[in-house]
């Protein structure tokens, strides 16, 4: 795994945050600067990941040890067949959601946070950069109520969205830059786009003079 040539940028956070909007802008405005990217999400749409966007709105949740299970065979199908091949061609990969959701949302129901980090981390190549646009639970669940004009599904209930919201402040790692989810959307990603610059473009120009 020492060996990709890619990058794997992750995007992480509650629901409501505006995760999926920060990823999908992220990819745009990096394509436009000619880079190759991929978009990709967790849970995916293969045959485990449609099985859990079902279970979701279900009215009987998965047990934890259903939902780790079909989380993790998702992951390993997700990675196998995207991300290991796309990083050995080079391509900057920029994920939504990822093994941090796991421990977060997973977490959430009892399960170690640590042990499912070590478990993944074994297996699974470790992002290069981790984006966690942070939002207050309470305010999330009002988005998703408000401008979503949706109900919280499973998944999005307060209090549980609050012990998620605890685990991923508690991730560390020299990957992680976390971003104020309050600002727009705009200031967001110009926050992220200078983030990229930073971790990356510097860099590549430091090792192209080599
Ligand atoms: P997401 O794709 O962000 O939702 P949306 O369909 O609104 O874009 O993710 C769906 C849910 O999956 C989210 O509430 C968190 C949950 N999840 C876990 O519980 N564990 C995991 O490992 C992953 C990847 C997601």
């Amino acid at each position: 795994m020492n060996n990709k040539k890619g990058i794997l940028i992750v995007v992480e956070g509650i629901d409501g945050a505006g995760k999926s909007t920060l990823a999908k802008g992220l990819a745009n405005k990096l394509t436009t600067l000619g880079k190759d990217v991929i978009l990709t999400f967790e849970p995916t749409a293969g045959q485990y990941g449609r099985r859990l966007r079902e279970s979701f709105t279900s009215e009987k949740r998965l047990t934890l040890d259903e939902e780790l299970e079909l989380f993790m065979l998702d992951r390993k199908e997700h990675v196998e067949s995207l991300l290991i091949p796309a990083l050995s061609k080079g391509k900057v990969i920029i994920c939504d959601r990822y093994y941090f959701s796991t421990m977060a949302y997973q977490g959430a129901r009892g399960a170690d946070p640590q042990d499912i980090q070590a478990r993944n981390e074994a297996f699974y190549p470790v992002p290069d950069l981790l984006l966690i646009p942070v939002l207050p639970a309470r305010e999330a669940v009002n988005r998703i109520r408000i401008i979503r004009k949706d109900r919280p599904n499973n998944f999005e209930q307060l209090a549980y969205l609050e012990k998620v919201s605890m685990i991923f402040d508690n991730i560390t790692g020299d990957y992680v830059e976390r971003l104020d989810a309050r600002l727009g959307i705009e200031e967001l990603l110009g926050e992220a786009v200078k983030v990229y610059e930073k971790r990356f473009c510097d860099c590549l120009k430091d090792t192209s003079n080599q």
